[in-house]
C-alpha cells in the first residue's frame, strides 16, 4: 500500500482527501497547509499528523507519493520540493500557471526520476470517456465541430488567488483547462486559438471567456467558461459528425444522447441513453495513478498532457490580451 501526503488542504485538497481515505491502495498519511487551521481540520477528520511546513513534514514521516492541491502559482515550488525529496507526485490541474513553469515542473521529475501526474478528472467523468469512445468508433462519422460548455459561480471572495491573475488564469486557465486537456484527448494536437473574454476587465468576482480552437485534424471547437453565474454548475459538450451528434448536458436527467441522421438502409433515427455509474470520478483518477505507480503502466495522463493543456491556455489568455490569433507551434 502507497502512502500519500497530502498538500494544500482546501477545497480540492478535501476532495483528494476524501478519495484516499476510501481507497485500498494507499493511505493518506500527513498533510501539510501553511494555514494551520486547514491543516488542522483535515489533520483531524482523518487522524493524521498535521505540517505547516513541507520539509518538516517529509523529514517525520514515511511517505511514496506527494499529492499536490495548493492554488495554481504554488504547484511548481510544491512539485520541486517533493520531486527533490525523492517522491511520486500527483498534482492538481493546472499543472502551472505558466508554460515554462510546466515544463520545469515536468524536468525537475524526469531529473530526480519519479512520475508526474497531472489530475485532469474529465478522463474520468464517464459521460465525457463516452463520448471519445463513441467518436473514436464513428458513432458520428468524422468529428467536425464541437462546443463545450463549463460555468458556475465564482469559486472565492474578492481577495482570494482566484482573483489575482498574476495567480490564477481565471476560467481560461483554472476552469476550462479541464476541457482544452479532454479535447486535445480526443482530436489530437491544437494548431490555432483564439479568444475572447473578461480576462485583465478588472470586473469583481467575476469571469467568461469563449475560446476557438482548431487542430491539426481540422475539428473545430468553441469552449465557453464562466464565473458569472449566482448558483448552480453548468457543464455540456455537443459533438457534431459527418454522420450524426453526440450530446451530453449536466442539466438533463439522461446524461448522454446518441441522436444519428437518418440513413436509408438504416433505421430512421435512434437515441440511445446511457446511465454511466456515479463512482466518484476523483477517486477513479487518483486510484488510477497509484495503481500505475504499482504496476509501473504509464499513466493515461502524461506530463507533456499536463503541459499542452497549459500552452493551449496560454495561447488563449494571449489571444484575448492581442485580439488575434495565436498559433501553436
Ligand atoms: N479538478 C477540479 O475539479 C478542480 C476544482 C477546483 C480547483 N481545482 C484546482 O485545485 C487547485 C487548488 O484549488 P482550491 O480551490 O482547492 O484552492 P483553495 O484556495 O481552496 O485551497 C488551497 C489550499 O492550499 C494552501 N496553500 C497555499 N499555498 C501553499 C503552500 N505553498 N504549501 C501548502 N499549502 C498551501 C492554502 O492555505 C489553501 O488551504 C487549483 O490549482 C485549482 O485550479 C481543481
Amino acid at each position: 500500500m502507497l502512502k500519500v501526503a497530502l498538500v494544500g488542504a482546501g477545497g480540492m485538497g478535501r476532495v483528494h482527501a476524501k478519495a484516499y481515505s476510501q481507497m485500498e491502495e494507499a493511505e493518506l498519511v500527513a498533510v501539510c497547509d501553511i494555514d494551520p487551521e486547514a491543516a488542522k481540520k483535515c489533520a483531524d477528520e482523518y487522524k493524521i499528523p498535521a505540517y505547516t511546513d513541507f520539509g518538516e513534514m517529509i523529514g517525520n514521516v514515511d511517505v511514496d507519493v506527494v499529492d499536490i492541491c495548493t492554488p495554481t502559482y504554488a504547484h511548481l515550488e510544491c512539485v520541486k520540493a517533493a520531486a527533490e525529496a525523492g517522491k511520486h507526485v500527483a498534482c492538481e490541474k493546472p499543472l502551472a500557471r505558466t508554460v515554462s513553469q510546466a515544463k520545469e515542473a515536468v524536468q525537475v521529475c524526469e531529473d530526480a526520476g519519479v512520475k508526474l501526474f497531472v489530475a485532469h478528472v474529465l478522463r474520468w467523468f464517464p459521460e465525457y470517456r463516452s463520448i471519445k469512445e463513441h467518436v473514436a468508433a464513428g458513432a458520428i462519422g468524422d468529428a467536425v465541430e464541437v462546443r463545450t460548455t463549463r460555468s458556475g459561480s465564482h469559486p472565492n471572495s474578492p481577495d482570494s488567488w482566484y482573483c489575482d491573475y498574476s495567480k490564477s488564469g481565471g476560467v481560461v486557465l483554472d476552469l476550462i483547462v479541464h476541457d482544452f486537456d479532454w479535447l486535445r484527448w480526443c482530436f489530437g494536437n491544437v494548431k490555432r486559438v483564439y479568444a475572447r473574454g473578461l480576462y485583465e476587465s478588472k470586473i469583481p468576482i467575476t469571469d467568461y471567456a469563449l475560446v476557438t480552437l482548431r487542430f491539426e485534424n481540422g475539428v473545430i471547437a468553441h469552449v465557453e467558461g464562466g464565473w458569472a453565474r449566482p448558483s448552480g454548475f453548468i457543464t455540456s459538450a455537443e459533438v457534431a459528425g459527418t454522420k450524426g451528434l453526440l450530446n451530453y448536458s449536466n442539466a438533463d436527467s439522461v446524461p448522454l444522447v446518441i441522436d444519428k441522421k437518418a440513413v436509408e438502409e438504416d433505421r430512421p433515427s435512434i437515441t440511445i441513453p446511457e446511465n454511466p455509474a456515479n463512482e466518484s470520478p476523483y477517486y477513479k483518477e487518483l486510484r488510477h495513478f497509484i495503481n500505475c505507480l504499482e504496476s509501473g503502466e504509464t499513466p493515461e495522463v502524461t506530463p507533456e498532457d499536463g503541459i499542452e493543456a497549459v500552452r493551449i491556455a496560454e495561447a488563449a489568455l494571449k489571444s484575448i490580451s492581442s485580439g488575434q490569433s495565436v498559433v501553436l507551434g
